[in-house]
């Protein structure tokens, strides 16, 4: 992330110097607080919606609907990549909203700044410096940012945007050593401890169906796990993310038209290691762990095959019949692994499906597991954190689908149906019972990966699931 000096200021529009002024036009209301220079609007014919840029004052307004956080998240977010193509490095604007939505529009400046670069000769020049907050509020309800709540937003959005460097990379670069090796940096930095199961590790741990998916890559799987446990930690929550550093399907190999961006198959690993760093890095009193499953899916002579017979680490065996339902197989074996830590919550991210893009649209997460009441809590936090997602019901019909002839449970479903679900369900079949309750599933295949800019969220990876457990878990401590 590039960084952005973000200020609150005890002095008055006018007088704060810098490059140039930000002003929200709320609700085509064209009175500001500031009257600047309001006859260009007439001159212009602007009528309070979109950009109008008056250049003699180096003035931006912009248009938005309302005060609410998702629209000055938004807001930010686009008059920061607006400014990015211009010569100038410092931005002043008044404050807009409550405490929660004053944070939502932190948020937004400071993603605002993000470009994945890594690959281009031609860096952008102007990223913006500056952005001082001037005392007037455009309500009585306005409130400046404090100290507290900046760096807040700035933890969370340098967690975000290491998450969508890392799934950006390309996936000759972004192997399984380099997560591990990724992870312990930010162990390193954020005082938390690390670490990584190689493959003889994982023959120990009898990890048949992990292994099986990483058989014919030529990397070398990895099983990552972070912990943060503070003194003060009231409750202990594991996270396990699905980490394929590339899914071409294996044997069942993906067309070409869906194996391009599957790089992004790494998303809900990716996540879990920018969660724990943000968790650290705010010091949340609650114990974390954060278990990833790293591997490829490829293919060759020593693939894994349709018609395999997998055991699973709790013991259960599976019955191959296609090798592109891969992340399963990774994420029971991790989920048995988490199920030993003891956890009051388990928590999983995946880009599991297709199917749960198809059925919620590709910019909401599907929140699946046993106990209604812990789904709900998740999409409340998740929806006031600015991500989507929606709750998707458990069935025992379609629990029936995963039935095998030859082996305890088969990998995929025999109806065309329901995908999203028979995935979560099949994770669920390795869910002792004791956590049946304490688990969620969160499948993030639609959000993970932006190929039309969004929201906040520009082309490629989207860091998907960060805000909305980090909002999760403050609000399990009380924060
Ligand atoms: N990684 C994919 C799911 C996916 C699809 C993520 C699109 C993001 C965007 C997963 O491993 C997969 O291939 N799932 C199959 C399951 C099927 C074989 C039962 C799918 O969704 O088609
Ligand atoms: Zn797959
Ligand atoms: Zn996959």
């Amino acid at each position: 992330m590039k960084p952005i000096k973000i200020t609150s200021s005890t002095q008055s529009f006018k007088t704060i110097k810098a490059d140039a002024s930000i002003i929200f036009i709320v609700n085509k209301k064209l009175k500001t607080p500031l009257s600047i220079n309001e006859k260009i609007f007439k001159t212009m014919g602007y009528k309070g919606e979109g950009f109008l840029f008056d250049q003699i004052n180096k003035t931006l307004y912009y248009g938005i609907k309302d005060l609410s956080a998702d629209s000055l998240r938004e807001a930010g977010y686009t008059v920061i990549k607006y400014f990015k193509n211009l010569p100038f490095s410092s931005l002043k604007m008044i404050c807009y909203g409550t405490e929660s939505e004053m944070q939502a529009l932190l948020i937004g400046l400071f993603l605002g700044n993000y470009n994945f670069e890594f690959y281009k000769s031609e860096k952008i020049s102007h990223p913006i410096k500056e952005v001082i907050f001037a005392k007037e509020g455009y309500d009585k309800s306005s409130k400046a940012p404090t100290a507290t709540m900046i760096k807040k937003a700035e933890i969370l959005a340098q967690a975000i945007c290491d998450v969508r460097d890392v799934v950006n990379l390309a996936p000759q670069e972004a192997t399984p050593a380099y997560l591990a090796n990724w992870a312990k940096n930010v162990a390193k930095t954020s005082k938390i401890s690390c670490k990584v199961l190689d493959k003889k590790a994982l023959i120990k741990e009898k990890m048949g169906a992990f292994l099986a998916v990483n058989r014919a890559s030529i990397h070398e799987p990895a099983l990552i796990h972070l912990n943060y446990k503070p003194k003060n930690a009231k409750s202990r929550i594991v996270l396990v993310g699905k980490g394929l550093t590339y899914d071409c399907g294996g044997l069942s190999l993906k067309p070409s038209d869906f194996m391009t961006t599957m790089k992004a198959d790494k998303s809900g690993g990716c996540a879990v290691i920018g969660i724990l760093q943000a968790v650290a890095n705010l010091g949340l009193p609650i114990e974390v762990h954060g278990i990833v499953g790293a591997t490829e899916n490829m293919i060759g002579g020593n693939a894994y095959k349709p018609d395999d017979i997998l055991i699973s680490r709790e013991g259960k065996s599976i019955e191959v019949r296609n090798t592109d339902a891969e992340g399963r197989l990774v994420l029971v074996d991790c989920l048995s692994y988490a199920q030993d830590l003891a956890p009051d919550i388990l928590i999983d991210f995946a880009t599991l499906t297709g199917a749960c893009v198809v059925g919620l649209g590709e910019y909401t997460s599907g929140i699946m597991g046993y106990n209604e009441n812990l789904k709900i809590r998740f999409e409340d936090s998740a929806l006031r954190s600015g991500e989507l997602c929606a709750r998707l019901p458990f069935n025992r019909h379609l629990e029936k689908l995963l039935e095998s002839k030859v082996a305890d449970i088969c990998n995929i479903s025999n109806s065309r149906y329901g995908g999203a679900i028979t995935a979560g369900l099949f994770l669920g079949a390795f869910i002792r019972e004791d956590y049946k309750d304490k688990w969620l599933h969160i499948d993030i295949a639609g959000p993970a990966y932006v190929e039309k800019e969004w929201d906040i969220n520009p082309y490629g990876a989207s860091g998907a699931g960060v805000r909305a457990c980090i909002e999760f878990i403050s609000d399990l401590c009380g924060e």
